[in-house]
């Protein structure tokens, strides 16, 4: 059988709104490197990725190539192209782009730079199996739903999980998704939510407590020590 192909999209065209700071949070220094740095290192050494297309905002394509893919010698970046109004945009912008003969499409969040390897691997072996697959957390508190402050009800967290990327589909799901033009219909979130809205079954491996999303100037802080700590 011959070897699968592996595509990854890394949206990074957000305008990160919720960390009040000049530069875009995916440019922002940790340790004298930008974030987006930290994030496509891992998929430049992953084994289980033939190539990356960064999706980057309009005013900073050029900034993203000279600067990062080409500074840093990111040899597996097929390409830089320009983000949409909403995250699930950017990613449709990345799909254009990915060779046609891929097998498996790993979307993983820029403002995600504590991924690692293993979770690629298992992501990506998940998705070859099952079709599409998310890495997701266990909820360990107790789940509460409140109206107006006041708790409504109480769940059993159990079937509970916390969704987060890396997330990875067999390139002919995602390509049904966009040719049935979901993508256009509704706001989700992640891709797996279309995926789940096509009625295809995603399937869920293990994430990393301290994968975290950076939002907020406190996750920025945060993940200075984790890159530190973690030797990244
Ligand atoms: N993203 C993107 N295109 C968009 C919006 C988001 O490529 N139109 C990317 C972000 O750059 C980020 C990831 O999607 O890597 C997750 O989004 P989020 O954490 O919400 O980042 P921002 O949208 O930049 O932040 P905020 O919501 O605070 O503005
Ligand atoms: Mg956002």
């Amino acid at each position: 059988m011959a070897k699968i192909k592996t595509s990854a999209i890394i949206p990074a065209a957000g305008s990160g709104k919720r960390l009040k700071s000049k530069t875009k949070k995916q440019y922002l220094e940790i340790q004298g490197k930008p974030l987006l740095f930290y994030t496509l290192q891992v998929f430049q050494k992953s084994k289980n990725i033939d190539e990356i297309v960064i999706v980057a905002p309009k005013n900073e394509l050029t900034l993203t190539r000279k600067d990062i893919v080409e500074k840093f010698k990111f040899s597996k970046v097929k390409c830089v192209v320009e983000g949409g109004i909403e995250r699930q945009d950017s990613v449709k912008n990345g799909f254009d782009s990915i060779s046609t003969d891929t097998d498996i499409v790993v979307i993983h969040d820029a403002a995600r730079p504590l991924i690692n390897v293993d979770l690629i691997k298992k992501v990506v072996a998940s998705a070859g199996k099952n079709g599409s697959a998310i890495t997701a957390l266990q909820i360990t508190d107790t789940l509460k739903m409140a109206v107006e402050g006041v708790v409504k009800n109480t769940f059993p967290r159990e079937n509970f999980w916390r969704s987060q990327t890396p997330q990875a589909f067999n390139y002919n799901i995602l390509n049904e998704c966009y040719d049935r033009k979901l993508n256009e219909e509704a706001i989700f979130t992640d891709e797996a939510q279309m995926v789940e809205y096509a009625g295809f079954e995603v399937s869920l491996v293990e994430g990393w407590e301290y994968n975290i999303k950076i939002t907020t100037n406190d996750d920025f802080k945060l993940a200075g020590f984790l890159l530190k700590e973690f030797n990244v």
